[in-house]
């Protein structure tokens, strides 16, 4: 089957069959992603910035239709990071209403498709209006058994691995836990993460390699592809890519 360059995100129930070339039974169970190149995409077309993170918005919508079509289990994006609220005000303040319309909008579809929606990261600083849609949606698919969808919003890895310690010393110091038990599933269970299992593939896209502060801990063991891709391009065919660049690797988890 020949994919359209842009995967239908309207409301159709379409099934994208999974392309020949993957191997099914080596399928990542979850797969995380950086969501880059935004405003170069729109930089390299003479938009503004904010015409890229819209497009952004389709190409996400196309993604996860294609990963719950072909079987992957969580899809985790990045959103938002702690340090993105040093952008300029106007910048903060468009992504910040786009997220709140794009939910409001599509929640139903959502729901409808059984998708499991979880959002990670510090979302005290965000808008009212935007923490109570996210509550409302987190608690409306609370029990859906499709793929889960976890959206990072304002999220870093530094701020949540210290909040976990945070909490793990309130509980020594009321004596509840003892600081000796404290192991690394004790540990993973007081980040964002706590109900999920760790990505084995990390998407990149628009060619920088680095890791800006996602899922410091969560990412230990996982596969890494970058793509050139600015992120609004991303489509069946770089996912495609992604999922053989995954299948040809040899995880070895330090053993030999
Ligand atoms: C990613 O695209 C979206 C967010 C960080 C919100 P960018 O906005 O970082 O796009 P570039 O990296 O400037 O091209
Ligand atoms: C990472 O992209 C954050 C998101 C995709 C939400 P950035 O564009 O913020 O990262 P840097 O600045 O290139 O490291
Ligand atoms: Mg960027």
């Amino acid at each position: 089957m020949t994919y359209p360059s842009v995967i239908s995100s309207s409301n159709t129930k379409e099934v994208y069959p999974l392309p020949k070339e993957l191997d099914r039974l080596r399928m990542p169970d979850h797969i995380a992603v950086i969501m880059d190149g935004n405003g170069r995409w729109a930089k390299a077309k003479g938009l503004p910035r904010t015409i890229g993170h819209t497009a952004g918005v389709e190409a996400l919508k196309a993604t996860l239709r294609l990963c719950s079509n072909w079987g992957i289990g969580a899809l985790t994006v990045y959103a938002f990071s702690t340090e993105n609220w040093s952008r300029p005000n106007e910048e903060v303040n468009f992504l910040m209403t786009l997220f709140e319309s794009v939910l409001k909008r599509e929640l139903s579809n959502l729901k409808l498709e059984e998708v499991k929606i979880n959002f990670l990261g510090d979302l005290d600083p965000l808008p009212v209006s935007l923490k109570d849609l996210i509550n409302e949606s987190v608690k409306s698919t609370l029990n859906n058994k499709g793929i889960r969808f976890n959206i990072c919003t304002n999220y870093g890895g530094r701020r949540e691995l210290v909040l976990a310690a945070q909490k793990l010393a309130e509980r020594s110091v009321k004596g509840e836990l003892d600081p000796s038990l404290i192991d690394e599933n004790v540990f993973a269970s007081e980040l964002f993460t706590a109900s999920e299992v760790d990505p084995d593939l990390l998407i990149r896209t628009s060619g920088e390699k680095r890791i800006s502060n996602f899922l410091l801990w969560q990412l230990a063991y996982a596969e890494i592809h970058v793509t050139d891709v600015f992120w609004p391009d991303f489509n069946a065919d770089a996912l495609t890519k992604a999922l053989l660049d995954y299948q040809s690797r040899r995880r070895r988890f330090g053993g030999v």
